[in-house]
């Protein structure tokens, strides 16, 4: 998820891209289509003929095919966007480094191809090892409880977003990197400003440049004092060695990939079971659905609602449609994970259905590589939520809840919540 895919949003029409009434269904955009093909062709509002799937199977297609390229200089020209106008949606949404540094796509990896992607990701993914999955899991109990008694002790209303769904994955991210104890406000607070579209233009560009800055700090530290996180690893690790402009992004992709992504899926998370009572019922009754609730929220939710796509590098025909070289090919992800010919009652929250493999962290090369981490902080924060807070309810009515409609990366803005 990032700057090329987000700049699509600009050029997809409206309808695709907020949700409707229900804040759990796909647009009604992306719904209307549902029937009309697994490939159908999708004109963007700018005169560009792009392709829009729909279909499960042809959606793992696409993402498994090399012919389908991920690199944003290709996105750029698809979609006939203006390089000012990539940039300016890049910096409503997810965050963007000053003007001043350059080299600033060395370890963006996520928009490149293999092989130059491959190795990038590859160092990255020597970094997730069991023992570190295990002693992070550790901290995320820790930080999820801390987080609950919070707000527990504060009084018996809070805004969960602020209050837990922001800081369980910032505070990941910051054991991911090694940031030290006593940095950790002042990374959160940049973090949150620089990512959030609520703060005005200036001064998340100024937080922006300070977390630049911040991290190239934080990158010199790892390299003069080594520890035991993957920043440190990343460092020491490569060979060849990364430059520091390729460090900073690797830090910076995955706090972008991970931060957002995690907390919009807590929050959006709990307001989807709390209204679904019957639903929250059965996990209450057996806490052992937790992996089973997880696992059917990515899919009911799919909060990366349009953020994967690729540009054709040839002319390739997808199921029966032939699509030409250098057109956007944008899957649609919430409609892919209800294709009723995989999920019966797609439109259905069933956390008792039988799991079956979802397009909600992507496929192929460019898939999630935090899935397993994004999984673990969901088991853990969704699961002391509702056991540590048991009579959880909205403050508000639902329909009061502020959506992030206009975001690439769907979920609440706030989710005023309370307990007895
Ligand atoms: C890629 C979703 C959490 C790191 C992706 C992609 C999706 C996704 C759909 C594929 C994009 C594409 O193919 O164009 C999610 C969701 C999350 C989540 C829904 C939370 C529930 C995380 C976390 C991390 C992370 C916690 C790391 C700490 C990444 C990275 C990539 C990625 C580094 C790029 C991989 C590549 O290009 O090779 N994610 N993600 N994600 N994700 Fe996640």
């Amino acid at each position: 998820p990032g700057a090329a895919p987000t700049a699509m949003r600009r050029v997809l029409p409206a309808d695709m891209v907020e949700r409707g009434r229900c804040p759990f269904d796909p647009p009604p955009g992306l719904r209307q289509r549902r029937g009309q093909g697994a490939v159908q062709p999708l004109r963007l509002l700018n005169g560009a003929q792009a392709w829009l799937v729909t279909g499960f199977d042809e959606a793992r297609t696409v993402l498994a095919d090399a012919r389908f390229s991920a690199d944003r200089v290709r996105h750029r020209e698809a979609t006939q966007l203006q390089p000012h106008e990539v940039a300016e949606m890049a910096a409503k949404e997810t965050y963007e480094p000053p003007p001043s540094v350059e080299s600033r796509e060395d370890g963006l990896f996520v928009f490149m191809d293999p092989p130059e992607h491959t190795r990038l990701r590859r160092l990255l993914t020597g970094q997730f090892t069991v023992r570190r999955m295990r002693a992070l899991e550790a901290r995320i109990t820790e930080i999820a409880v801390e987080h609950i008694e919070a707000m527990k002790a504060a009084g018996t209303e809070a805004d969960l977003v602020p209050a837990f769904a922001l800081p369980l994955p910032s505070l990941v991210i910051c054991e991911m990197l090694g940031v030290d104890y006593a940095d950790r406000a002042e990374f959160q607070e940049r973090t949150a400003i620089a990512l959030n579209t609520g703060t005005g233009k200036e001064e998340r560009a100024q937080a922006g440049a300070e977390l630049y800055a911040f991290i190239q700090r934080l990158v010199a530290d790892k390299r003069a004092r080594p520890a035991d996180d993957m920043l440190s690893g990343l460092v020491h690790d490569a060979d060849p060695p990364l430059t520091d402009a390729q460090l900073v992004d690797m830090a910076l992709v995955l706090l972008g990939a991970g931060h957002e992504t995690t907390a919009n899926m807590l929050g959006l998370g709990t307001f989807a079971l709390l209204e679904h009572p019957e639903q929250l019922a059965a996990l209450r009754a057996d806490p052992t659905l937790i992996d089973n609730t997880v696992e059917e929220l990515l899919r009911f939710l799919t909060i990366i609602q349009l953020g994967v796509s690729r540009v054709t590098t040839e002319p390739v025909t997808l199921g029966e449609v032939d699509i030409p070289a250098g057109a956007t090919v944008v899957i649609a992800t919430p409609e892919t994970n209800r294709d009723p010919r995989y999920w019966p009652e797609p439109d259905r929250l069933d956390l008792q259905r039988p799991r079956t493999p979802h397009l909600a962290f992507g496929h192929g090369v460019h898939q999630c590589l935090g899935q397993q981490l994004a999984r673990v902080e969901m088991r853990i924060g969704l699961g002391e939520l509702f056991t540590r807070l048991p009579d959880l309810r909205l403050a508000v009515p639902a329909d009061k809840v502020p959506l992030r409609n206009e975001m690439l990366i769907f979920g609440v803005h706030s989710l005023p919540v309370a307990w007895s």
